[in-house]
């Protein structure tokens, strides 16, 4: 069995996965709290959380899998890309771990990670499928293939999560602001309101959230705080359909240019009710298979960096003591 590892940001995560990486025995994460009163997640805080919490987050993803140590064949860890102090944490943990115990480590990129979650939500998929990755920190499209992944697009600026927050904040909406945008939107008209789809006519496959953002802000600074009230629905409503266009959009252009069999979606966007119904009633359309792992698989956790690892090379022992965590 593998033990992964993830600390990429401010989870604090650890799984049991099969050496398939198509079923998860366990998947523990621990969220931090201890950046709700700074409005983000501040780097140094989130390495000390995870340096706090680590040990009893594995102990707990091997308790839950009926596991033991001696059980474990090799360690797979997030290595890049995220905040450099919170990912050492994990990689010192995984080395440690791997050392004493004369194993295999497994250097996992969290996008790929991201990806990987597909086969935990549909152990029977193979590639070629395209995948698109949203959440509050990326949004990017890859082909994957026999061969390993391939970057087709990413955001210029923002990420959609971050798009959908500042626009839920703009909207004086909670945090995090993809689920607040999304209950304020019920009811709503998305076309009462005229916001700009990022990059919509461009041939490439990048992804721009900056228009959008300024055009909310544009639409507001010319309403007084009661219109801005009574609107708020066709406003959120509006805003969220643009995201959720734009991700739609590219990730069929690329499905079409890959002349891709499957569409891949992960990242904790993918969550989004709207963004589900316009890709099954597309997929449908296509004749394409569609997979959009569950919320808990699609947010940050450790087992879909273990699902990676089972198509990642591993480093022998002891080959991994001067590897080294990216930010990048
Ligand atoms: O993957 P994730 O949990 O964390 C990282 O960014 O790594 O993604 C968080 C993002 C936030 O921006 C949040 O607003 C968005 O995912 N999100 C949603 C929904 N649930 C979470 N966006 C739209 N609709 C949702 N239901
Ligand atoms: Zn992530």
């Amino acid at each position: 069995m593998i033990l992964a590892i993830e600390t990429s940001c401010d989870d604090t995560c650890a799984a049991v996965v099969e050496p398939s990486g198509r079923r998860a025995l366990s998947n523990v994460v621990h969220t931090q709290t201890e950046h709700s009163r700074y409005g983000g997640v501040v780097p140094e805080v989130a390495s000390r959380a995870h340096l706090e919490r680590m040990d009893a987050v594995v102990e707990a993803a091997l308790a839950e899998a009926g596991a033991s140590l001696d059980d474990i064949e090799s360690v797979a860890v997030t290595v890049r890309p995220g905040l450099i102090g919170a990912l050492l944490v994990g990689v010192s943990t995984a080395k440690g771990l791997a050392y004493a115990r004369r194993l295999p480590l497994v250097p996992v990129n969290h996008l790929e990670g991201h990806v990987a979650a597909a086969y935990l939500a549909a152990p029977d998929l193979e590639p070629p499928f395209v995948a698109l990755i949203a959440s509050g920190g990326h949004t990017a499209l890859y082909s994957v293939t026999e061969d390993g992944m391939s970057l087709l697009g990413e955001t210029l600026d923002d990420a959609a999560g971050e798009a959908l927050d500042k626009g839920a904040r703009m909207l004086g909406l909670g945090f995090p602001g993809g689920p607040a945008l999304s209950k304020a939107a019920r009811g709503g008209d998305p076309t009462r309101y005229d916001f700009p789809v990022g990059l919509k006519g461009k041939a490439d496959l990048d992804f721009s959230f900056s228009g959008l953002k300024t055009s909310l802000l544009y639409k507001l600074k010319a309403m007084d705080a009661e219109e801005v009230s009574g609107e708020l629905a066709h406003l959120a409503a509006g805003y969220e359909a643009a995201v959720v266009e734009a991700l739609v959009r590219k990730l069929l252009r690329a499905a079409e240019l890959q002349d891709a069999p499957a569409l891949v979606v992960a990242g904790g966007v993918a969550a989004n009710g709207p963004l589900r119904r316009r890709l099954e009633a597309e997929a449908a359309r296509l004749g394409k298979r569609l997979v959009v792992p569950p919320p808990a698989l699609c947010t940050d956790n450790a087992a879909m960096i273990g699902a990676a690892a089972a198509a990642t090379p591993a480093l022998p022992f002891p080959d991994y003591l001067s590897l080294n965590a990216r930010s990048i």
